[in-house]
């Protein structure tokens, strides 16, 4: 197996392989493009023909040509070596049989199966459920949606699951790990960990039951209202929409996704008609989640509560949404209803118009920002700007961010270069921490304290093993192993100088990343595919930088020196050592004195 990948690797060329996908460019000794897997305007998505690796060094994606395609085309592992396997005509040998990790994965998921019959048996047959049966059709349920999302009934008893899980074969550690018993701390006994609530199955894509959410039928103080199954080897909630597995044609059919926040408020949409629904189920937005959506339809219409943590959640989804390259719409709600919940059974026919004509989220924000602005009003103004320009700075489509750019001007009776200036003035925060981290002296000349030397020790690795083979000849020559010294950088540069004592004419990279631990080995690639920006071609430039690079690395070392026979004078001072501290003296001298050259 491990020779089949490697067979493929040989056969397909990365550069090749994402060129099909991204359009790449060469810069210097790699290739560099925009990112496919999160939006940007500047490329910042690297790759390395001499690695046969990409990575991203903004949303920090990478890997090789397997890691890309799962990436890429949503593959589990096999599907992408299957794929590439029959695009590099090599056979592969056939599976193995399921390794333990998928049999255990299987015994969890028939456990929550089994359960999902057990609650749904005793909400819809069984005289113990009529309550909560009686709570469902009092919300405006009919039996046809509690059979479709197959909901059910947990009783108010302490471990009736669990006993029938155990009677099925079920272990304890198995119905535990599967998030349905806990341990109690108190006396060591087993317990149900739904009790007392209505329950929804939580289903994945392909339908199987991957968890529950309960909600309590009669609401009291303390146990919360909606409880969820914890994160398991089967359930992981940021990559979890609910109603995702019944929506998925219909929003690959309407083009877009409306995404509500309950599950109350997707069961009652769907009941309506509104098949497209999705909901987060109690978590913030994930971009996972987003990305879920994204690769069956452009556009999301958020439909969340009228409340203020409904209208932050929205500022921030959008944001995320807008990172994901998808379009963000809004239905606002009916007048006088909470949620889509509401909305779905109480004020239909209204809430259909406003899901049939969703504003442009820019359109519906600005609305809400700049309604009753009075033109005298500067106090006014300005609290609509300070609210505005940091969510228009934040429109990656330039044709959107213009048409905004001109209402809000228009809006506050302004120039539209005024806004444009302010515009350019605002800083993503994001943008910012992103070029603090790429190498360049121009940012390391403004860094202090112990990140100022590891940062040149990193970024003098990354010249040397880039730049033009002569030029790197004679700067490593310069350098020794003490000015890595503690570093992790440190077996990199020891490699870096036996390679380049080895060869004449230039270097293999991989011969200086063989035998590096993995740590070295991952800063190794990191360095080899950052973005060198002008410095790729210019040789000129390439010496001046390295030319000072190289010498403010020494001049740290220097310092670090001094330091340490600082400490040394004061201790032989303190001890009344006369000769050596005569002899530390003229070595202090000598250090002062190479700084100063
Ligand atoms: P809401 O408090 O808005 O409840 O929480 P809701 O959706 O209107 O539910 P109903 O109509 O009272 O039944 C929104 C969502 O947040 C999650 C649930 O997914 C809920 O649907 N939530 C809420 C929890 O996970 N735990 C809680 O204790 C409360
Ligand atoms: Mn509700």
């Amino acid at each position: 197996m491990a020779n089949e990948i490697q067979q493929i690797k040989d056969k397909i060329d990365i550069v090749g392989l994402i060129s099909q996908y991204v359009p790449l460019k060469k810069s210097g000794r790699n290739y560099k493009g925009l990112c496919p897997f999160h939006a940007e305007k500047t490329p910042s998505f690297m790759v390395s023909p001499e690695l046969q690796i990409f990575k991203c060094f903004g949303c920090s994606e990478g890997g090789d040509i397997f890691a890309f395609l799962m990436k890429r085309e949503g593959l589990e592992f096999k599907e992408a070596l299957e794929e590439l396997a029959k695009r590099a005509g090599v056979k592969l040998s056939s599976y193995s049989a399921p390794s333990n990790e998928d049999q255990r994965r299987g015994r969890l998921l028939s456990a929550l199966s089994l359960s999902s019959r057990f609650y749904n048996y005793l909400l819809t047959e069984h005289p113990a459920g009529r309550v909560a049966l009686k709570y469902l059709s009092g919300r405006g349920l009919t039996p046809e949606t509690i059979k479709k999302f197959l909901l059910g009934f947990a009783p108010n008893e302490p471990d009736s699951l669990t006993r029938f899980l155990q009677k099925k074969g079920f272990s304890l550690p198995e119905i535990t790990e599967a998030g349905l018993a806990f341990r109690s701390d108190r006396n060591n006994k087993f317990f149900d960990r739904f009790r007392g609530r209505v329950m929804f199955p939580l289903f994945d894509s392909r339908g199987q039951v991957i968890g529950f959410s309960g909600r309590l039928i009669k609401e009291s103080g303390d146990a919360p209202k909606y409880l969820n199954s914890p994160e398991t080897p089967v359930f992981s909630k940021s990559r979890f929409l609910f109603g995702f597995n019944l929506a998925r044609p219909f929003i690959k059919k309407a083009g877009r996704a409306v995404l509500v926040e309950g599950q109350m408020d997707l069961i009652s949409n769907v009941q309506a008609g509104v098949e497209n629904a999705v909901a987060t189920s109690g978590t913030a937005l994930t971009a996972d989640q987003l990305k879920m959506i994204k690769k069956l339809a452009p556009e999301v219409v958020f439909c969340f509560d009228a409340d203020e943590a409904g209208q932050k959640a929205l500022e921030r989804s959008v944001e995320l949404a807008e990172a994901e390259g998808l379009t963000s719409l809004v239905s606002p709600l009916p007048l006088g209803v909470k949620d889509p919940d509401e909305a779905a059974q109480k004020k239909l026919a209204e809430w259909q118009e406003s899901l049939a004509k969703p504003l442009s989220f820019y359109d519906y924000y600005f609305n809400l920002n700049t309604a009753n602005l009075l033109k005298s009003d500067a106090l006014g103004k300005k609290r609509a700007a300070d609210k505005l320009l940091p969510i228009l700075s934040k429109i990656i489509d330039p044709l959107q961010k213009a048409h905004f750019v001109k209402k809000l001007a228009e809006s506050l009776d302004l120039e539209e270069r005024f806004v444009r200036e302010a515009l350019d003035k605002m800083v993503v925060p994001s943008d910012r921490a992103k070029a603090e981290d790429r190498l360049s002296y121009r940012v390391i000349e403004g860094l202090k304290g112990p990140k100022r030397a590891e940062t040149l020790r990193r970024y003098v690795l990354c010249l040397l093993l880039r730049f033009d083979f002569s030029l790197g000849k004679r700067y490593i020559g310069k350098l020794a192993a003490k000015d890595f010294a503690g570093s992790e950088t440190q077996p990199i540069f020891t490699r870096l100088k036996e390679v380049y004592n080895e060869r004449e004419r230039s270097f293999d990279p991989l011969a200086v990343k063989t035998g590096l631990a993995e740590e070295p080995a991952r800063i190794f690639e990191e360095l080899m595919l950052s973005d060198l920006g002008e410095f790729e071609e210019d040789k000129g430039l390439q010496e001046k930088e390295l030319g000072a690079v190289a010498a403010e690395l020494k001049k740290e070392t220097l310092k670090s020196e001094v330091e340490v026979l600082l400490a040394e004078i004061r201790r032989a001072e303190k001890e009344n050592e006369k000769e050596e501290l005569k002899s530390l003296q003229v070595k202090l001298n000598n250090l002062y004195q190479k700084l100063k050259d």
